[in-house]
C-alpha cells in the first residue's frame, strides 16, 4: 500500500456528465420526449434560449398547464417556438416533467449569501471550489453545469437518495487488517486509487482487499433541518451558478 500527501499531486479527473437513473411514469415520458424534441433548442437544463427558463417552475407565457400544453402543441406563433406533433396526453406528460425540475421551495436564492454561507456551514470542509476547500468531497467548480436546481436541492436535504458512481464511498480490508474508506477516484483491472478521508491518495491492488464494497448512504450529513429554506435557496442559487466557464 502506498499512500502520498496529495498536495504535490496534479490529478486530471474526467467524469461524464451524469446520466440521470431510468424511471417511469409521466415525469420519466416526459424527459425522454423532452430530449426527443426539446433538447436541441432548449438544451439539458432548459435555459439556452436567452430569456427562457424552462427548468424553475416558471413561464413569462404560461401559468397553467393547460396553457403549457398549448404552447407545446401549437408552439408560439411568430416566435422561433415551432408546433410540436405530439398529442395531447403525452405533451402533458412534458409539463410534468418541467414541472418536476423546479425547486420545492418557494424562496427566491441569493448567489452571495449561499457563497457565504458555503464557508460557515462547513461544506468546504468536504468540498473544493475554483481550488479552494477539501478533496475528500467531490469538487463543485462546475456543479451548476451537470445537476439542476432540484436534484441539488435534494444533494442538500437527502444526500443519500441518488448518489453518482463515482461519488460513493469505498471500503475494504487491506493486507494488514486495516480498514480503508474513500472516494475510488481512478481504477483498472488490478489497481485502485483512493481518496481516503484525510485527502491522502492511496494505491492499493484489488488482490490484496477483503470484502470491497460501496456504501448505499453518503458520508454527507443531511443538511435538512441545518438550514433554513431561505438558507436552502441561497445555497442552491450559489451551487447552480458554478458553471463550466466555457458554458457560461
Ligand atoms: C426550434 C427550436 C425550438 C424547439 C424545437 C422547441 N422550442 Fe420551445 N421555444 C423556442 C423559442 C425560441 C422560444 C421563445 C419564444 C418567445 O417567447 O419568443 C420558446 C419558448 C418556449 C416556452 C415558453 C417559455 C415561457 O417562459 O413562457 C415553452 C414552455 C417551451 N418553449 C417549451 C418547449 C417544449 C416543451 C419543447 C419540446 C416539445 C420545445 N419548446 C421545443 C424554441 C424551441
Ligand atoms: C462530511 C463531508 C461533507 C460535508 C460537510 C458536505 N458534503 Fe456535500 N458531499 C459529500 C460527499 C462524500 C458527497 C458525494 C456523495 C453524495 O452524492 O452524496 C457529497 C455530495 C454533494 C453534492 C452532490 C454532488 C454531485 O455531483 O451530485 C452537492 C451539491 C453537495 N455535496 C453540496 C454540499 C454543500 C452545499 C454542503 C454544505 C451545506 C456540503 N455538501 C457539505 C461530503 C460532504
Amino acid at each position: 500500500m502506498r499512500a502520498v500527501q496529495l498536495g504535490n499531486i496534479f490529478l486530471t479527473l474526467t467524469f461524464a456528465a451524469s446520466i440521470i437513473s431510468a424511471q417511469t411514469g409521466p415525469a420519466a415520458d416526459g424527459q425522454r420526449l423532452y430530449q426527443a424534441n426539446c433538447n436541441n433548442c432548449h438544451g439539458p437544463n432548459g435555459d439556452s434560449i436567452t430569456g427562457v427558463d424552462l427548468g424553475h417552475g416558471k413561464f413569462r407565457r404560461a401559468s397553467t398547464d393547460d396553457e403549457l400544453r398549448n404552447i407545446i402543441i401549437n408552439g408560439i406563433p411568430g416566435t422561433g417556438m415551432p408546433p410540436a406533433s405530439i398529442a395531447p396526453p403525452q405533451a402533458m406528460n412534458i409539463v410534468a416533467y418541467l414541472r418536476s425540475l423546479a425547486p420545492t421551495t418557494s424562496a427566491t436564492g441569493d448567489a452571495a449569501h449561499g457563497k457565504a454561507l458555503f464557508a460557515s456551514k462547513g461544506c468546504a470542509s468536504c468540498h473544493r471550489v475554483l481550488g479552494t476547500g477539501s478533496r475528500t468531497g467531490p469538487d463543485l467548480t462546475e456543479i451548476g453545469s451537470y445537476r439542476r436546481v432540484a436534484e441539488l436541492e435534494t444533494s442538500l436535504t437527502d444526500p443519500s437518495a441518488e448518489i453518482l458512481a463515482e461519488n460513493r464511498t469505498f471500503k475494504a480490508t487491506a493486507k494488514d487488517g486495516s480498514t480503508i474508506t474513500g472516494r475510488v477516484i481512478n481504477e483498472d483491472a488490478f489497481t485502485l486509487a483512493i481518496l481516503d478521508s484525510r485527502e491522502r491518495l492511496i494505491s492499493v491492488e484489488r488482490a490484496d482487499l477483503r470484502d470491497p464494497s460501496y456504501s448505499k448512504t453518503s458520508a454527507m450529513p443531511p443538511f435538512k433541518d441545518r438550514l433554513t429554506s431561505q438558507e436552502l435557496a441561497d445555497l442552491v442559487t450559489y451551487l447552480s451558478s458554478l458553471k463550466r466557464i466555457d458554458a457560461k
